[in-house]
């Protein structure tokens, strides 16, 4: 029996554990699992001393096509992705035009195919416009769902109005992707916000998050809807959804796990300004808590490539947001290095996950039958996080210097090898549409 591919002499995280196996790959997809020693393929790649994840998903990245691609496109934000081992991203909805309607959903997936280097879905934005007609448009093929900015951030998206959010509540069966600030409370505090963006977290206070994300939860609650309540960053909100676990499934980001205040604005200015903020040490350990508990469903990048001219105006006119999607994964196994989490949670948190809580078909699993997407990582390879190997168009990372334990070597998409050793292999771009159990098939 031949394959396309064989990945030889691996050690695979899986549903299983971690357990060394050579796989098989045929058609794109995953063939055999076990000793195929003897096995012949067009392609054996020698994988000794390598641990291979079923391909690591990214489910909230701002790649900011159409409209603003000087900053960002789909092409540069995708292999960004790649060169950091990501195999697949859900892409949001705050772009120029807004995705807030089946045309741009459409234009999107057509720029996206074959041009991306990984495989995509994108959100829908929610608008007061278009509440009633989610339902029908959030099945529509390469979309992942839809997104709700409950609070103002990058962009003109915003729904904040409480009957505005049944109507969305109501229209449609998937799981809702939310950013949770309270909007009338933003505008209140907006003074607070002075010449530095270490204001940022009092202006965007913990009440701010907590009033949003309880008010979603009791909305979803009575509406009887799946919500996934995007970046969280107070140990308040994480107490809290560890009792809505019914109805809230968790995202965090690595920067929020990564960095605290006042230490990342002291040294980084407005490059640590996002949206929710990052808040000081005490935040940060109850997000370690909560991932450890469970009560954390994904880690997502939030990467929002923000250049460092739009970065450098003065607080609080500078842009909220950081590029991530290229360190998502070295940032995670360098926590996995220093003891914080082990290889099984990355699993459940970049792999598993994603595919569990949007219903992801052929993903997020090493088994026979599922798509042939792996991140091959070096857990001992020690590395230094530089701004210039960022391939985004912004060319900067909060991470610039740091030096981590654990890189991703190979990036495989759908049996494609598409990067090896930090360079693209050299083949055309392949990205496709992610299918959904939920969506209509393309
Ligand atoms: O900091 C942020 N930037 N948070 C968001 O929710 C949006 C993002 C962006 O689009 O720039």
């Amino acid at each position: 029996m031949t394959f396309d591919l064989i990945l030889r002499g691996g050690t695979c995280v899986s549903h299983r554990g971690i357990v060394p196996a050579d796989i098989g790959v045929r058609a794109g997809r995953i063939a055999e699992i076990g000793g195929l020693s003897t096995a012949g393929a067009d392609q054996v790649i020698d994988v000794t001393g390598l641990h291979i994840f079923p391909g690591m998903i990214d489910t909230q990245v701002h790649f900011r096509e159409p409209g603003m691609e000087e900053k960002e496109d789909l092409e540069s934000g995708s292999r960004a992705a790649v060169l950091g081992g990501v195999t697949a991203v859900f892409e949001m909805p705050n772009t120029r035009p807004t995705t807030t309607d089946p045309d741009a959903l459409a234009d999107k997936v057509r720029r996206a195919t074959n041009r991306m280097w990984c495989d995509f879905g994108f959100y829908f934005g929610a608008s007061p416009e278009n509440a009633g007609m989610l339902g029908e448009w959030e099945r529509l093929p390469g979309c992942c769902g839809v997104k709700v900015f409950m609070g103002s951030s990058t962009g003109d998206l915003l729904l904040d109005d409480e009957d505005d959010l049944r109507r969305v509540l109501a229209s449609g069966a998937r799981r809702i992707a939310v950013h949770a600030e309270d909007e009338a409370r933003l505008k209140e505090r907006k003074a607070l916000a002075k010449d530095s963006a270490h204001t940022h977290p009092d202006w965007r206070d913990e009440e701010t998050a907590l009033r949003a994300t309880k008010r979603l939860v009791r909305l979803a609650s009575e509406a009887g809807r799946r919500v996934h309540v995007l970046h969280v960053t107070t140990a308040q909100e994480m107490a809290f959804l560890a009792d809505h676990k019914d109805v809230a499934s968790v995202e965090v980001t690595p920067q929020h796990l990564t960095l605290a205040a006042p230490d990342c604005y002291d040294a980084l200015g407005t490059r640590a300004q996002m949206n929710p903020p990052i808040r000081d040490a005490t935040h940060r350990d109850a997000l370690w808590r909560a991932v450890s508990a469970g009560v954390v469903d994904v880690i997502g990048s939030d990467h929002a490539p923000h250049t460092l001219e739009d970065k450098a105006r003065p607080y609080p006119l500078s842009p909220a947001g950081m590029p991530g999607v290229q360190t998502i994964v070295p940032i995670m196994l360098d926590h996995v290095a220093q003891g914080r989490l082990t290889l099984l949670q990355v699993h459940d948190l970049l792999c598993a996950g994603p595919a569990r809580l949007f219903g992801l078909m052929g993903k997020g699993r090493l088994a026979a039958g599922y798509d042939a997407d792996f991140t091959v990582v070096d857990l001992a390879a020690r590395r230094t996080i530089t701004d210039s190997m960022i391939a985004s168009k912004c060319g900067w990372t909060p991470y610039d210097g740091m030096e981590v334990t654990g890189w991703p070597v190979m990036t495989v998409v759908r049996g494609a090898l598409v990067m090896r050793d930090g360079e693209l292999s050299g083949g055309a771009a392949g990205g496709q549409a992610l299918r959904f159990w939920e969506g209509r098939p393309a």
